[in-house]
């Protein structure tokens, strides 16, 4: 298998934790880990699979870096190519954006013609309202460090086993 594009934006580092996390469980050989800020709109032709990542702030809004890149990212052909999205929320707090942000990139890459993989179950998570919630599931992986960090590693280790099958 080529190799697999992760790219993420993180304000306060958590969303790099999770990044980590999912680098050690492809093998740093499997997987290219890059900053968004350092992405450029040709970064990403040069994988098939990609793992993005992002938090949500401001009430819905992706952080710093990706919002600035979008306009560019939406004109990119990834037609065939597979995407996994990953984003991190507070859902105490922001119980009606919560983790929009996956919802944002997840409509950008489809956009794109890319194949979404990394659906998982919203069950354990209490909320009102998230963009990230598709047909009764998630559109990726939502990880809440704020309020459920203890469940963090689990969540991510079987998400990457199901995106291993996924990206097949
Ligand atoms: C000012 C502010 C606004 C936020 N807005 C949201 C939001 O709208 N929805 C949400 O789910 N989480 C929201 N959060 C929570 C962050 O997404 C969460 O803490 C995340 O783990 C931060 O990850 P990062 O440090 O990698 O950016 C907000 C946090 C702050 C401090």
């Amino acid at each position: 298998m080529k190799k697999i594009g992760l790219f993420y934006a993180t304000k306060t580092e958590k969303t790099s934790w999770v990044a980590e996390k999912i680098e050690k469980e492809f093998g740093k050989d499997k997987i290219d880990v890059v900053p968004i800020e350092q992405a450029w709109q040709n970064d990403f032709s040069a994988y098939d699979r990609f793992i993005v990542g992002a938090s949500t702030w401001y009430d819905g809004e992706l952080p710093t870096y990706w919002d600035e890149l979008i306009p560019e990212l939406r004109t990119m052909d990834l037609k065939g190519k597979k995407v996994a999205i990953f984003g991190l929320g507070d859902q105490v707090r922001y119980p009606e954006n919560f983790a929009d942000g996956i919802g944002l990139l997840a409509e950008v890459f489809e956009g794109d013609g890319a194949i979404l993989v990394g659906c998982t179950s919203p069950e354990g998570y209490t909320f009102e309202r998230s963009r990230a919630l598709r047909d009764s599931k998630w559109c990726g992986l939502v990880i809440d460090l704020d309020n459920q960090s203890e469940q963090a590693e689990k969540r991510i280790k079987e998400w990457c086993v199901q995106i291993k099958e996924e990206f097949k």
